[in-house]
């Protein structure tokens, strides 16, 4: 589902990645971590299409990035939910619209739509919340929009980078849980974060941890 071989991406001189390798199956589970400035959200960036392959390969669903047309670029997208780390939300949006939004886009039934978006939002608490402007929730609930959106069109891959940065303890847990219950049905998940709690309680996810943009250890144990 993901392959990346020898990527290495730089900022002008500064290399932010620097030889990065590994494969990920249907359904497998990959931890990014490392310390702030390590190259994670540049590895996600890559990944998602929203950085250029500079050296190296990298192939997401099937699409080798190095050789990616525009046209194909939307294909890509569609197969990928991505939260991001400053996950931006529509200000001046509801909750729901905000949600429902990639699916207008997927050109989907409105029927469909409405029993999309309400599914989603109760598996993360948000359904009181649906009529709400955006600009009025709180950070961990802004951040909980944004990985609705992500999963609402059932991506075979999920780019998230530290989704539960802005979350109580019990609010991530539950967080875990569906995103647990997506890889469960074969989603393949990427994740940053640094907490290492969250490692612990995904004992079958792999871990790659980066230090200055280079992979010091890949393990598939627990980490911590
Ligand atoms: N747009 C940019 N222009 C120049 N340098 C950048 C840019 N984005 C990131 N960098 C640099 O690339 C390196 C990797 O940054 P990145 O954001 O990938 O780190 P990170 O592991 O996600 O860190 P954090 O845990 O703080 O989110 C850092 O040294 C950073 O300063
Ligand atoms: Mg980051």
């Amino acid at each position: 589902m993901i392959h990346v071989q020898s990527l290495s991406y730089s900022f002008g001189n500064h290399w932010a990645l620097k030889d990065v390798s590994f494969s990920l199956a249907p359904g497998d589970f990959l931890f990014l971590v490392g310390p702030s400035g390590a190259g994670k959200t540049t590895l996600m960036r890559v990944l998602h299409g929203s950085l250029p392959v500079q050296r190296g390969r990298a192939e997401v669903a099937g699409v080798d990035l190095g050789k990616l047309k525009a046209g194909r670029l939307h294909y890509l997208r569609r197969q990928i939910g991505v939260v991001f780390q400053d996950f931006k939300v529509l200000a001046g949006r509801t909750v729901f619209d905000n949600v429902a939004l990639p699916l207008y886009v997927q050109g989907m039934k409105k029927q469909v739509i409405q029993h999309r978006v309400r599914a989603v939002l109760r598996s993360l608490e948000l359904d009181t919340k649906a009529q709400c402007p955006c600009q009025e929730l709180s950070g961990g609930e802004q951040q909980r929009v944004a990985i609705a959106r992500s999963v609402v069109i059932k991506p075979k891959i999920i780019l998230a980078d530290e989704p539960t940065g802005n979350l109580d303890h019990e609010l991530g847990q539950r967080l875990m849980h569906v995103f647990h219950q997506f890889n469960k049905h074969g989603t393949t998940i990427v994740f940053a974060t640094h907490n290492r709690e969250i490692l612990a309680n995904t004992p079958h996810a792999n871990i790659l941890y980066l230090r200055d943009g280079a992979t010091v250890v890949r393990e598939n144990a627990p980490y911590g």
